[in-house]
């Protein structure tokens, strides 16, 4: 049986008597309103270790004051349903003041690599990521915590916390789940229309129309920013960014591009935000 977990000490407590029986914890946090995409990562998460906790956190300090905070999808009891047959062991879902109790007054700053992209456009976002993230790790103390490639710029950031701060779990990135015509899952894809859901399309084709030129040679940074952006614009209302960087350090790319380079899109239709990303060089098209 699948255990739900609200509070602090009891995770704490199981996932102590876990590893001192010789266990390994394995985590995957979540915002909930789970999808294939997290179940990929819950995947990893049971294959590298044998107590899977999926946390379920819409954690607030993460959303900008006119972000989506709260009309973000909470679906708790169906999440827990499908973490049972995924085969998740325990579904730590705290309420906000567990997380934040009164007199909190701590965060987790990374640097240059949570500066661009997402960091740039969404002030104080990665703070909120990283410190929840940290909390969480410091509840579990996994071996391995895992992460989608889906927020390639999140898993950066968590890689360099857990570094940085010699957190003792390994970070895996999981590869992005796509539906069958590209759009990557997300849970914020409930918010849209079945018109701007047609629409939204547009984001893999650019990506995939990037990684076709790339493949036949292209390497200069706006010919290639520029095919990406191209159908993306026709589509959405807002591009946020279309930008490519430097897929290890995040800095970035001006002139031309060799290996690993991130090429990462943040996209408006309607009053949904979308994000969407591909290695060069690395990642097959989103579109085949
Ligand atoms: P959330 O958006 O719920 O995503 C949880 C994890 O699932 C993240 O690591 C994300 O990259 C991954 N994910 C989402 N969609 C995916 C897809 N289509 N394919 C593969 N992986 C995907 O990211 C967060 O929550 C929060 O910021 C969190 C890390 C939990 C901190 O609050």
């Amino acid at each position: 049986m699948i255990r739900v977990v609200t509070d602090k000490a009891t995770l704490r407590a199981l996932c102590d008597a876990h590893r001192s029986s010789g266990g390994k914890v394995s985590v995957v946090p979540t915002m909930g309103a789970l999808h294939r995409g997290h179940f990929a990562l819950v995947d990893a998460a049971r294959r590298h270790g044998d107590l899977c906790i999926v946390t379920v956190f819409v954690n607030p300090t993460q959303f900008g004051p006119k972000e989506d905070f709260a009309a973000y999808p909470r679906t708790l009891e169906s999440d827990v349903a499908a973490c049972e047959a995924q085969g998740v062991d325990v579904v730590f879902a705290p309420s906000s003041s567990e997380m934040y109790p009164p007199g909190f007054d701590t965060v987790v700053d990374v640097g240059v690599t949570a500066g661009p992209l997402e960091g740039a456009h969404r002030p104080g976002h990665f703070r909120g990521v990283a410190t929840v993230v940290t909390k969480l790790l410091a509840l579990t103390a996994p071996c391995t915590a895992v992460f989608g490639r889906k927020d390639y710029q999140q898993w950066r950031v968590i890689e360099r916390l857990v570094q940085d701060l010699e957190l003792p779990a390994t970070v895996l990135a999981a590869p992005t789940v796509r539906e069958p015509d590209g759009l990557a899952l997300s849970s914020r894809n409930a918010y849209l229309s079945s018109d701007e859901r047609q629409r939204a399309t547009a984001i893999a084709r650019g990506l995939s129309a990037a990684v076709a030129a790339f493949d036949k040679g292209e390497r200069r940074c706006d010919a290639l920013i520029e095919v990406a952006r191209t159908p993306i614009q026709d589509a959405f209302d807002h591009i946020d960014y279309v930008a490519l960087v430097d897929a290890s350090n995040l800095t970035p790319l001006s002139v031309s591009v060799r290996d690993q380079a991130l090429l990462s899109v943040a996209a408006r239709i309607g009053r949904t935000r979308l994000i969407d990303n591909v290695v060069l060089g690395e990642d097959p098209a989103p579109v085949r």
